[in-house]
């Protein structure tokens, strides 16, 4: 089996079971098949649209048995937008399927004793349970399959998401499942006003258009804010759109623009303007308040990170004696939750505008016991650091998808603190750290969480516990 697989059609594949990433798993004269965008138990055709000696990868362009277990999507963009990509699996399986993620990459990588996997923590909200989604305006618009063999003219301005893989094209969003509160009026109405209006979508390839981008925050007690990107500098047509969002929405608490003349839609070195109301909005997590602003990152699922953060501090069982490292702790938001059960916390992260969120939302809960340093892990996290702090009793760390950095993972074996709480939005990443930290800790308990229905992501929580020196 080779590159010249490429196109060619399997005919009648079974689809067998879910594997990483989404993927399904079928078979074609002994060869794996990972097909995208099907469920297990579908027959189908598929396309291969990568042919290696040990796998094909392939796209299902005809469905002959659809699987047993097949659910209706209920949105109208479901196989057209990115987002939401297993609504055509029931939340039960779904959550059957992350919690296997979790078991497959744990057997398959870290290779190390295990306690039973928990069942998934399911969500509460199943739809809209976003906190903040990022809309582009573009004038190139994804057309349809039948528009385009209509040979009609349609409006190519968009509102929307990006097709995957496609940087230049957008999907006009007419109905997100996702963020529920006043986004999909906000989105709906700024782009009928700006198609009466005449005013420009943006041209990604020409890098011109005034309206560029549209980010909507909101928080838990109808807080919403508002961020209107604009591609030109140009202060009649930013008043218009500004004023027309601020007389017809009340709703927005915090409406903000940003000139944005880069190439890209990155903000964080730029001009944050406050048009109307406050700068920030507010979150709260059992009586603790996060103040959010425009440049600050925040778990987008604010009721699942709830619970997430729960696990961890369960996991950590602390007593208020120790000394706890949180270590990737972004706008400190674990820290701040376990300062209360702890005699100190320590927080590291490398953005240092998160530091400054984290020191801020410390000080607004009146938490005198954390402390936040701002760097690259691998080089904060070393001797000298631990002797000014004191050796950690318990280290809660939360890596992005990459996973620890093999210098931290063995500071932390020198560090032996009695517990790791591992947190991760990566199970792979997460079993090969693991795996390196077998050599003094035991996985103790392993919980998923569910925080993004609808796709198969999957966040899971591992305890570790260091080993007596009879094990090692
Ligand atoms: C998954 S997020 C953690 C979020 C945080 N614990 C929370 O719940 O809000 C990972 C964080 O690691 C930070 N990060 C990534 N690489 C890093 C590095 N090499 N050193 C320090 N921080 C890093 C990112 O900026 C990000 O804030």
């Amino acid at each position: 089996m080779s590159r010249k697989m490429k196109n060619k059609v399997l005919h009648n594949l079974k689809i067998e079971r879910i594997a990483t990433e989404g993927k399904c798993v079928g078979h074609h004269e002994g060869k794996v098949v990972f097909v995208s965008n099907v469920a297990p138990g579908d027959l189908v055709d598929a396309r291969v649209t990568r042919g290696r000696s040990s796998f094909m990868e392939a796209e299902a362009i005809a469905i002959h048995e659809h699987s047993p277990d097949r659910v209706i999507p209920f949105c109208e963009h479901f196989g057209t937008c990115g987002g939401c990509k297993w609504q055509h699996i029931s939340y039960e399986l779904q959550m059957a399927y992350k919690r296997q993620q979790v078991v497959d990459q744990f057997q398959r990588i870290a290779k190390v004793p295990l306690p039973e996997v928990m069942p998934i923590i399911g969500a509460g909200n199943t739809r809209y349970y976003r906190n903040k989604l990022d809309f582009t305006f573009s004038n190139n618009r994804w057309l349809t399959r039948e528009e385009i063999d209509s040979g009609e003219d349609f409006e190519r301005n968009a509102l929307g998401f990006h097709i995957p893989k496609r940087f230049d094209k957008i999907v006009d969003i007419k109905h997100c499942y996702l963020q529920g509160s006043l986004s999909n009026e906000i989105r709906n109405g700024l782009r009928e006003f700006a198609l009466a209006e005449n005013l420009s979508f943006y041209d990604i390839i020409g890098q011109t258009g005034l309206l560029r981008n549209l980010i909507i925050r909101t928080a838990q007690e109808d807080q919403v804010m508002v961020i209107v990107q604009f591609g030109e500098d140009d202060p009649d047509g930013i008043e218009k759109v500004m004023r027309f969002l601020k007389e017809n929405i009340p709703g927005i608490t915090s409406l903000l623009y940003i000139v944005n003349l880069k190439k890209n839609e990155t903000f964080q070195d730029l001009d944050v303007h406050v048009y109307a109301g406050k700068d920030h909005i507010e979150e709260t997590m059992e009586g603790l308040r996060f103040k959010i602003g425009p440049k600050s990152f925040y778990q987008t699922n604010s009721q699942q990170a709830y619970r997430l953060y729960q696990v961890a501090r369960e996991f950590a069982g602390l007593t208020g004696e120790e000394t706890v490292y949180d270590l990737y702790t972004g706008t400190g938001t674990i820290a701040n939750f376990v300062a209360g059960n702890a005699q100190q916390v320590i927080g590291i992260e490398y953005v240092e505008p998160a530091i400054a969120d984290a020191k801020e939302n410390a000080l607004l809960n009146g938490i005198t016991n954390t402390l936040f340093y701002a760097g690259d892990m691998k080089a904060v996290l070393n001797e000298s650091f631990v002797s000014q702090y004191q050796k950690p009793d318990v280290v809660i760390t939360d890596p992005p998808r990459a996973g620890m950095h093999e210098d931290v993972v063995e500071m932390l074996l020198h560090l032996e603190a009695t517990k790791i709480v591992y947190v991760s939005c990566n199970p792979a990443t997460q079993a090969r750290d693991v795996a390196l930290l077998s050599a003094k800790y035991h996985v103790k308990r392993i919980q998923p969480v569910d925080m993004f229905p609808q796709t198969y992501h999957v966040e899971n929580v591992v305890l570790l516990e260091l080993k007596s020196n009879d094990d090692q």
